[in-house]
């Protein structure tokens, strides 16, 4: 019998992580979930192992902390599990100030989060995955990673380096039989625009009035796809938009 496959996904109490956590759990893979919110990941660990036959763990864990590199190679180790498939979706976008009125504690969170995360999540995980020989990281960039836009300058730098960061993993992993791929979304409603705008709904929504975001849900798919390729292929870079967007700032709204 084929082995239960394993996805290590981070930022998976709400949005991308958690809709990719529900695709992963109905297609059958066991789940390691990331967050910082322990009421989240409970509950989400709850309701998915009552409804597909699989076996969720989870970290609370903040990525921008150097100690998770501890905490995440002792758990694998505990647990004697190499992720097949690593997402590195955590992240954020705080603020949208132009640049010479930038908030330096929004900055510190975005770079953080989106950057020194990505870097400690994949150094715990990656020894796991070259031991192996096999395996897959799939980074969650965005249209911000492609495109620069007003006011999105910090983040848009956090995303321009994921999307560097994953072509130079794929070259440096090439020997180790390890896929790379980044999956950059445009427009998509989760809870991404609350944390922007720092709770302010009515701002939160306009982001999304007038056409079809994408869903978490969209994104997930994306994703499913690329780690069920045959072994041989990979994903490159996917940009995946909403019919309605045709670039950072480009919408066709009602
Ligand atoms: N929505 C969009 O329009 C869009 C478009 C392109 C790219 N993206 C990217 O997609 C990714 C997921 O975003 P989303 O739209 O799904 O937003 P979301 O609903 O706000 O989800 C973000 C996730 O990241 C986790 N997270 C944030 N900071 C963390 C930290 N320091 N340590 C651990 N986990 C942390 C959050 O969990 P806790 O709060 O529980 O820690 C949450 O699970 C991000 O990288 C974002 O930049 C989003």
């Amino acid at each position: 019998m084929k082995p239960i496959p394993t996805a290590f996904i981070t930022g998976a109490s709400s949005g991308f992580g958690l809709a990719c956590a529900e695709r992963f759990a109905a297609g059958g893979w066991n789940l390691i979930l990331l967050a910082r919110r322990t009421e989240k990941l409970k509950s989400i660990k709850a309701e998915l192992e009552k409804n597909f036959k699989i076996q969720v763990s989870f970290l609370t864990v903040d990525v921008r902390q150097q100690t998770c590199i501890d905490a995440i190679s002792k758990f694998l180790k505990a647990c004697k599990c190499t992720p097949d498939l690593l997402v590195n979706n955590a992240g954020l976008a705080v603020g949208m100030e132009l640049i010479q009125h930038g908030v330096l504690d929004d900055w510190e969170r975005m770079i953080d989060t989106n950057i020194k995360g990505v870097l400690y999540v994949s150094k715990a995980v990656m020894p796991f995955m070259v031991a192996a020989g096999k395996g897959h990281i799939v980074n969650i960039g965005s249209i911000a990673g492609k495109e620069a836009y007003p006011g999105g300058n910090v983040y848009s730098a956090t995303k321009f380096a994921v999307d560097g960061l994953t072509k130079s993993m794929r070259i440096d992993l090439l020997p180790h039989g390890i896929r790379v791929t980044q999956i950059a979304p445009g427009a998509a409603d989760t809870e991404f625009s609350m944390v922007r705008f720092k709770g302010d709904f009515e701002k939160a929504r306009s982001v999304y009035k007038g056409f079809k975001p994408l869903s978490g849900a969209d994104v997930a798919e994306a994703i499913w796809f690329a780690a069920n390729l045959p072994a041989h292929v990979n994903v490159n870079d996917m940009l995946l938009m909403p019919t309605a967007q045709a670039g950072a700032v480009h919408f066709q709204r009602d």
